[in-house]
């Protein structure tokens, strides 16, 4: 009898599917099956879906920018993370009441749960924190520092330890919960970039990490952007102190893949996200460039990890978010740009769509999110490269592009609805220009534009003469997309139209006439840029010792809003720091006086540079330009 009931026992163990480790994601299946969570960003709401049914069971208004979800142990209580709200809200799933919205520090972005549903950990992306929640109390426990601009997160097996990944180097940390600190850190290439999420293997110790690679010396369309998966093993290391990234006794802790040569050289861009089936036999890496997505045999070894099982498989648009149910016979896509999840079997055949949300905000900023986000004819030819993949989401991705104009720092597209002229170089008036970004060596698309447009010699400004504003619908689209990114209020400021006496203290040398930044930094986007000619451009002494340099040394002026989360600084990035743009690079005095300043004085105005913005600016301005979305009043 009692040996029955063992046999039973381990019976049921070994048929039971293994938790294929919590990690971040658009996306969470409940750990019974039954029900999906959907976030869907630009709605801020969360969708439930009934897996059985197949069907939308209620959509659920939880705030701004929701960027991942979770189940709290079963359910029906979950929560997920308002990067544009600085809170994590808790709901019930099942009667659509959303209850507490605990305020955490700035941009949370993933959250994952213990399997009790008692502790939780969310990441901060620019803080470079961790938060830990008391899920039941629904209160912040901890903060822990966890590295720089923070995304991605997993919760080991064991639950010990907790791996978070570093959105603009690919580096993964590993932190262990009982001293809440970093132990561990998996260093890949110099070159690795925009890693939004890790996924472990729930029995081997390994981590899988979807990522790309910007390479900055080559500006073509086939040689500048990579997609990788880099897979780390997370076997204790022996030395003490832990080495950074590198190999121990022979091991190789770090391996990645270039997922182009392992398709046959055909090329998938920007890797989003990957998952585990429950058993651990299949891996699957979703590509949101190209709109296809790999399915893997995973390997026990250490060197080959991976087998491709059949060609790369065509899916929706823009898929960002993947999971498996706890059985593994259905695979569920979250394709972002078709506001639906679509559910397949494990080798990729189409059961069914669910259409999660309406689309945002109007028809056309939802065009120009999906030209912005597509590698795929006609932005390009060959598929390597798409504006997301330098531009995620608008913002940056901290490199400095070896242009053939000169050296150039990736512009974060905030305000810029308010701040044309365009480019450092000030050779572009409207967005629609960039049909010479997608027609040149860099994208090699055949364009938006249907027919000709004017040519251009050297570096000389054509895209000044040349109108291109209402002349493509998807390029008037791709216009008011890239002009619809607000600055959020600094982290750094005291509060909403406060400053901290530092800061306040700066703002006063800001506006000194002899250190002069507001004769430039003018108006409530800290720039005197604006549409009418001659534009005004200056020398500020940064572009005349660099022979790579072909169209200084007269530059626009940038906008200061911002700029604490835009690192490195200048057109050619050469300040890796505010303090290094008024001092190092600024030894001429030429860019403000600033040698007749005090450290205390310097550090001052650094703080006041940081806090901004700390007031909304103005929706409109005269200089505003027209193709953007409009305010919602
Ligand atoms: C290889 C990386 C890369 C890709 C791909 C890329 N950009 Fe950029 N983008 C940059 C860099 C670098 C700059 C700064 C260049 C300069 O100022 O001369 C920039 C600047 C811009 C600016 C000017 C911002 C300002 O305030 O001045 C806009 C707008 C822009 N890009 C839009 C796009 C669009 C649209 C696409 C796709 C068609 C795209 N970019 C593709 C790297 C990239
Ligand atoms: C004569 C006009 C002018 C003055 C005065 C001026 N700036 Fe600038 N500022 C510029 C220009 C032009 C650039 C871009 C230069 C480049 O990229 O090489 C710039 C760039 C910057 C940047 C880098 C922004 C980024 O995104 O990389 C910061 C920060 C900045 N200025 C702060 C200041 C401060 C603080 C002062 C006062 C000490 C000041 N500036 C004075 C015109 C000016």
């Amino acid at each position: 009898m009692q040996r029955l009931t063992i046999v039973a026992i381990l019976l049921t163990l070994s048929t039971r599917p293994l938790a294929a480790g919590t990690s971040n994601s658009l996306l969470d299946v409940s750990p019974d099956g039954t029900r999906l969570l959907v976030a869907n960003t630009d709605n801020g709401t969360v969708t439930v879906i009934d897996t059985a049914k197949r069907e939308v069971i209620r959509e659920i208004d939880v705030g701004p920018k929701p960027e991942c979800v979770a189940w709290i142990g079963n359910g029906p209580r979950a929560a997920a993370t308002l990067y544009a709200g600085s809170a994590v809200v808790f709901f019930d799933a099942a009667t659509g009441k959303v209850g507490k919205k605990l305020p955490v520090k700035f941009e949370p972005y993933g959250i994952v749960t213990d399997k009790a549903g008692r502790r939780g950990w969310v990441t901060h992306d620019y803080l470079g924190l961790v938060s830990e929640l008391d899920l039941d109390k629904e209160t912040v426990t901890r903060e822990i520092p966890a590295g720089s601009f923070t995304r991605g997160l997993a919760l080991s097996p064991d639950e010990k330890r907790l791996y978070v990944a570093e959105f603009f180097t690919g580096i993964l940390n590993a932190i262990d919960l009982d001293s809440g600190k970093i132990v561990d850190s998996w260093t890949g290439h110099s070159t690795d970039n925009l890693l939004r999420q890790v996924a472990l293997h729930p029995t081997r110790p390994k981590a899988y990490l979807p990522h790309i690679r910007s390479i900055i010396k080559t500006i073509d369309g086939a040689g500048s952007i990579f997609p990788q998966m880099s897979v780390c093993d997370l076997k204790t290391p022996p030395a003490s102190p832990p080495p950074k990234g590198g190999d121990i006794g022979g091991v190789r802790r770090r391996i990645s893949f270039g997922m182009d040569t392992f398709n046959g050289i055909y090329v998938v861009t920007n890797p989003w996200e990957v998952a585990l089936s429950p058993d651990a036999k299949r891996l699957y890496i979703i590509y949101a460039g190209t709109n296809d997505m790999n399915v893997c045999e995973v390997v026990d070894d250490d060197y080959k990890e991976i087998e491709r099982i059949g060609d790369a498989v065509k899916i929706g648009k823009n898929p960002r978010a993947i999971r498996v149910s706890p059985d593994g016979k259905s695979v569920y896509v979250y394709h972002a740009m078709d506001f639906a999840v679509d559910v397949y079997s494990p080798l990729m055949k189409k059961v069914a769509t669910i259409k999660t949300c309406a689309p945002p905000k109007t028809p056309e900023w939802v065009l120009g999110k999906i030209l912005f986000n597509t590698a795929l004819p006609p932005l390009t030819s060959r598929r390597w490269i798409a504006c997301s993949s330098c531009h995620p989401d608008g913002m940056h991705d901290a490199r400095v592009w070896n242009n053939p104009e000169g050296q150039r720092k990736t512009t974060a597209l905030l305000a810029m609805a308010h701040t044309h002229p365009l480019h450092w170089s000030a050779d572009r008036d409207e967005v629609q220009d960039f049909e010479y970004t997608i027609r040149s060596k860099l994208m090699g698309g055949r364009g938006l534009v249907k027919g000709p447009i004017r040519g251009k010699k050297a570096f000389e400004k054509a895209e000044l003469e040349d109108t291109t504003a209402n002349r493509s619908k998807e390029l008037d689209a791709l216009a008011i997309y890239c002009n619809s990114f607000e600055p959020p209020l600094s982290p750094h400021a005291a509060g909403p139209g406060k400053l901290t006496p530092a800061a306040e203290r700066g703002k006063a040398i800001f506006l000194r006439s002899d250190v002069a930044c507001a004769t430039c930094h003018s108006g409530p986007f800290f720039t005197d840029s604006t549409l009418q000619k001659p534009y005004k451009v200056h020398d500020v002494g940064t572009g005349n010792d660099d022979p790579s340099e072909k169209m200084g040394p007269l530059y626009d002026t940038p906008t200061l809003l911002g700029i604490y989360r835009t690192a490195p600084y200048l057109h050619h990035g050469k300040a890796k720091t505010l303090l290094d743009v008024l001092t190092t690079q600024n030894k001429g005095d030429k860019h403000g006086k600033t040698s007749h300043l005090a450290k205390a004085d310097l550090e001052d105005l650094v703080e006041f540079l940081k806090s901004l913005p700390y007031e909304t600016p103005p929706t409109v301005t005269p200089n505003t330009v027209s193709f953007r979305l409009q305010p919602t009043k």
